[in-house]
């Protein structure tokens, strides 16, 4: 019956145990982990393009290497988390259309525009990083599928953000130039980096029920502070000052102090109102476009092929 069905549900997640895509599950937990699994996938597909911008005027063959290796992994991680939301009766065309049709959202973080190569250093350390800090309790998530291809993920994104660290540490050490590319990169992606992790608490409309499903296993403003705790020695040991005169170490909380954020700011970057949202969702549409020949090709095929066996 559905009462022992829900009881089963209820008491897989309270051991810490993993949902599967067969088991029984409430639509709502089903409709939650749709919106968490696309929104994650579509940011790893837009958040290709600020990097891609500068695959063709990388500084050297081998940070060119690097730099597609990296974008490259990204379109992986989106491919193993539509593959995950599938897995819940998801219709991958339909994922797509939502996403290019702005109905489905994807990270604030990737409607900003990568100025100069210094942003290519700084997505990986600061974004990535917060990437990691968010993404390493999910590997812990309740949904079977979800949390395995986070693990994998996971290590992908520390080395992307080793890679980001590297590249600002060559930079730090070359010319006045060069810091000051570094300086500027800094600047303008501290405050999005912290918006990353979402609404504060308070008016964080999903947290409550997410945290009780165990898909999310910290609160926005608990990840938050564990980045930025994470983030300032590397800062120091880089040579960076980030850019919040109100970030100091507070003995008393055992955490590092930060000014206010702008909350209107991360509501117009999510509402499409952000520097590069409809160039971002234009760019994919006209990819999805330009791949139609792709998938008739591949769906005449498919076709032709099932005659063929049936033949
Ligand atoms: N950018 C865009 N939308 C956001 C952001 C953000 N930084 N933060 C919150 N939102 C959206 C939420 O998706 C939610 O919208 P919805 O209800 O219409 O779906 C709304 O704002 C309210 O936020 P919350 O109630 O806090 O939502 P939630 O519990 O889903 O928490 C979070 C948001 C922390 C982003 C969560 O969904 C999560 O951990 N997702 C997985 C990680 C992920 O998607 N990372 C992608 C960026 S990292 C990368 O790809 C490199």
């Amino acid at each position: 019956s559905e009462v022992d069905l829900e009881g089963h549900f209820e008491r897989t997640v309270a051991k810490d145990q993993r949902i599967e895509p067969r088991d029984w599950m409430p639509e709502g937990y089903r409709a939650t982990m749709i919106r968490q699994i696309a929104q994650h996938a579509h940011s790893e597909i837009i958040g290709m393009q600020p990097e891609g911008n500068w695959i063709t005027r990388a500084p050297s063959l081998r940070r060119k290497a690097i730099l597609l290796a990296k974008v490259q992994d990204e379109a992986g991680h989106g491919l193993y988390l539509y593959s995950a939301a599938e897995t819940l009766g998801a219709d991958r065309p339909d994922l797509t259309e939502r996403l290019i049709s702005g109905r489905q959202k994807y990270s604030s973080i990737f409607n900003y525009p990568t100025l100069s190569f210094a942003d290519v250093g700084v997505i990986g350390w600061l974004v990535d990083g917060a990437a990691i800090c968010n993404q390493v309790p999910l590997c812990r998530s309740s949904y079977g599928p979800y949390a395995r291809a986070m693990i994998r993920i996971c290590k992908e994104e520390s080395f992307h953000q080793r890679q980001g660290f590297e590249l600002l540490m060559t930079m730090m050490k070359g010319t006045t130039a060069q810091r000051e590319m570094v300086r500027d990169a800094v600047n303008r992606f501290w405050w999005p980096s912290l918006m990353m992790f979402g609404p504060p608490d308070a008016d964080s409309p999903n947290t409550a029920r997410s945290m009780a499903w165990r898909i999310k296993r910290h609160t926005n403003d608990e990840l938050r502070q564990r980045f930025v705790d994470m983030t300032v020695p590397q800062a120091e040991a880089l040579g960076v000052t980030l850019p919040d005169p109100d970030l100091k170490w507070n003995a008393a909380r055992g955490h590092y102090d930060f000014g206010a954020i702008d909350w209107t700011e991360l509501k117009r970057v999510i509402s499409g109102e952000g520097p590069c949202n409809a160039q971002r969702v234009a760019h994919r549409r006209r990819a999805h476009e330009d791949g139609a020949w792709v998938r008739e090709a591949a769906a005449a095929y498919a076709a032709k092929h099932e005659g063929a066996v049936r033949d």
